[in-house]
């Protein structure tokens, strides 16, 4: 693997990792706002970058490259209504979605077939990805997000499973 293709795939484990801690963090916000199951949804959420991080780990080791973790930095999201909560989680998934596009080029440039799959994969994930979080944008538009409204979005997404 190049060096420029590893380095970059290091940066892309730094993001999901960063994603990971993003939602956790979001996700104990809910908590203590009363929004247990939106709490539930971003756990689930933080446990899927996990597992983003993993796969490319997973590919760096098996191509005979080994990986070091850097700090953890996290943007502060402010929210006060989940609206606002959902578009965030929106935009970060779009930036995500950015740099998988940038990482597919760069294979494509330095010739590192073997990742392409991987990245193939992680193209259409966003795509579900970001459709997800469109969704649930899509019923808060519809319903609003006050007093029962909240209630049962709060009950749906708590549904979300591992
Ligand atoms: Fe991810
Ligand atoms: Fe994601």
């Amino acid at each position: 693997m190049k060096a420029t293709v590893l380095q970059a795939v290091q940066a892309q484990i730094q993001a999901e990792l960063e994603s990971a801690y993003l939602y956790f963090a979001l996700g104990l916000v809910c908590r203590d706002r009363g929004l247990p199951g939106i709490a539930h949804w971003l756990t689930v959420q933080h446990d899927e970058e996990r597992e983003h991080a993993m796969k490319f780990i997973e590919h760096a080791h098996a191509r005979g490259q080994s990986v070091r973790l850097e700090d953890i930095r996290i943007k502060r999201v402010e929210w006060n209504t989940v609206g606002e909560l959902f578009r965030a989680v929106l935009e970060h998934e779009q930036y995500i979605s950015g740099r998988i596009h940038a990482l597919y080029e760069l294979a494509h440039q330095e010739k590192d077939y073997p990742i392409l799959p991987l990245l193939e994969w992680f193209i259409m994930e966003q795509v579900e990805e970001e459709e997800t979080v469109r969704t649930i944008l899509d019923k808060i538009a519809m319903v609003g997000e006050s007093g029962s409204s909240l209630y049962l979005l709060d009950q749906e997404l708590g549904k979300r499973s591992a």
